[in-house]
């Protein structure tokens, strides 16, 4: 649409300033320092979608950080879409591999630099300037409503009881989330699907205290060493886990589904390359596609015990502890697992140690067919901007809110992104590529042109 277009194309500059000075609020949702810079960016957030032409936009209390919600009413006859995100980031440690500061955004070579640039501050962003487009230009003819939360990061605690006591408000004919990534500009792809997760805590206790390591070592289980090999069992030689029952309700993909996913261009050399790594490595008889997107993993999120600190120290730790998440797929159940991984810690700990594991939080899989009105719109949405059919992909990452969303809302998720895999979310130097931010303002409105409820 020429209109759009034009629009867009005067307003870019603006459009792109508004989106700096969004990611220069630290919001980051895990640490409590930053309470004030939280509820600074749901206002800020709130003010944007005034300014875009909202009807209405408020700050709606959780137990936690604070959610925003906003809606512009056409017709009430017409299909309604929910557009989710989140303006909370993850920590931005360790903070001496970043090249400019996270929240003092920097363009180099056409990529924003900041935490938060693609997760997912640029991508909700996309939305409110394409809502701004279609009201400016009169265009607009269905309703958007917009559920921007503030703890996506630490496992979205408070949503689903905000979601479950807000059905009436929330109610609409599909769900719409740019938080993942495309293939490339290339070649753009959709998710149909997200794993979800279980994330424990496990804390392994050896001696009552810390122990000189000469006086006791030798005599006493260094808990340590112990843990050590306790997560060293729970792959075998094929990098299956070992967990017993962890596969069982593992929805297994078809052969003609796996040949699709085959098709998805991927070159392991490149690939290897950014990384850094001489060989990938993962569970035998799966492709990396496969290993990211249809199969759960489990992963070591972090392990500490005993002295850290600078110079050495001959000690036998009293402690030692681990951060453990695993990536769940379709039909896996988050509580189910989280209770097998839990007794699981206490069943192979041996009579030296004592352990004690706990949940952090969890999360359902998620998986939505390609032949609902919501996948279609946005695949002609993408066709209409990109040229090309997007390829349906299963994406490693999880949204927990999605699963719930379909049950709660009954309406179909569309997981619409424009990141791509190597934007660092999470990492040092997270990037969004500026084409990817203005292509996603440019294909925006076709899907609310194309959506039909
Ligand atoms: N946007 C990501 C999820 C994502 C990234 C999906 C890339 C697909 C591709 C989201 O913000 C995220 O990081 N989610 C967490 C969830 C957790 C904190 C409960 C995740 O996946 O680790
Ligand atoms: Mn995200
Ligand atoms: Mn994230």
């Amino acid at each position: 649409m020429q209109v759009w277009k034009d629009y867009q194309e005067k307003n870019k500059d603006r459009f792109l300033e508004e989106l700096l000075a969004l990611l220069r609020i630290p919001s980051v949702s895990a640490k409590s320092e930053h309470k004030p810079d939280m509820l600074a960016c749901a206002e800020a957030v709130k003010q944007r979608l005034i300014e875009a032409g909202v009807d209405k936009a408020e700050i709606h209390q959780t137990a936690g950080h604070p959610i925003v919600y906003a809606e512009k009413i056409t017709d009430p006859s017409k299909p309604t879409v929910l557009v989710y995100g989140h303006y909370d980031v993850q920590p931005v440690e360790p903070l001496d591999l970043w090249n400019s500061g996270p929240f003092d955004p920097t363009i180099i070579d056409g990529k924003i630099f900041a935490r938060g640039s693609c997760d997912d501050k640029g991508q909700f962003y996309m939305h409110v300037k394409a809502l701004e487009t279609l009201i400016q230009t009169n265009t607009l003819e269905n309703n958007i409503k917009f559920c921007i939360e503030g703890e996506e990061e630490v496992g979205s605690p408070n949503l689903s009881t905000y979601v479950k006591a807000n059905t009436e408000l929330l109610k609409a004919d599909c769900v719409l989330i740019s938080d993942t990534a495309l293939i490339s500009l290339d070649t753009p792809s959709l998710d149909i699907g997200l794993r979800g997760l279980s994330y424990i805590e496990v804390e392994v206790t050896g001696p009552n205290r810390d122990l000189h390591s000469g006086v006791y070592g030798g005599a006493v289980a260094n808990p340590i060493t112990i843990l050590a090999k306790m997560i060293a069992s729970l792959h075998d030689e094929n990098n299956h886990i070992t967990i017993p029952g962890f596969y069982e309700a593992v929805l297994e993909s078809s052969t003609e589904e796996r040949a699709l996913m085959a098709e998805a261009p991927f070159n392991e050399a490149e690939y290897k390359d950014d990384l850094g790594v001489r060989e990938l490595w993962g569970e035998a008889g799966y492709s990396t596609n496969e290993r990211t997107g249809i199969r759960p993993t489990l992963e070591l999120n972090g392990i500490w015990g005993g002295y850290t600190g600078e110079g050495a120290k001959t000690v036998l730790p009293s402690k030692a502890f681990a951060k453990i998440s695993a990536r769940l797929v379709p039909n896996q159940g988050s509580d189910k697992i989280t209770e097998l991984l839990i007794n699981h810690f206490h069943a192979i700990a041996p009579p030296y140690v004592t352990v004690k594991a706990t949940l952090h939080h969890g999360g359902e899989p998620y998986l939505t067919p390609i032949d609902s009105s919501a996948y279609k719109a946005a695949a002609k949405a993408m066709e209409t901007t990109f040229g090309k059919t997007p390829i349906p992909v299963r994406g490693g990452g999880s949204i927990p809110i999605c699963s719930l969303f379909e049950k709660e809302l009954d309406c179909k998720v569309v997981l619409m992104g424009f990141g791509l895999d190597s934007d660092n979310l999470h990492s040092p130097n997270e990037k969004f590529d500026l084409a990817n931010f203005y292509k996603g303002i440019e294909t925006i409105p076709y899907f609310h042109k194309y959506f039909e409820g």
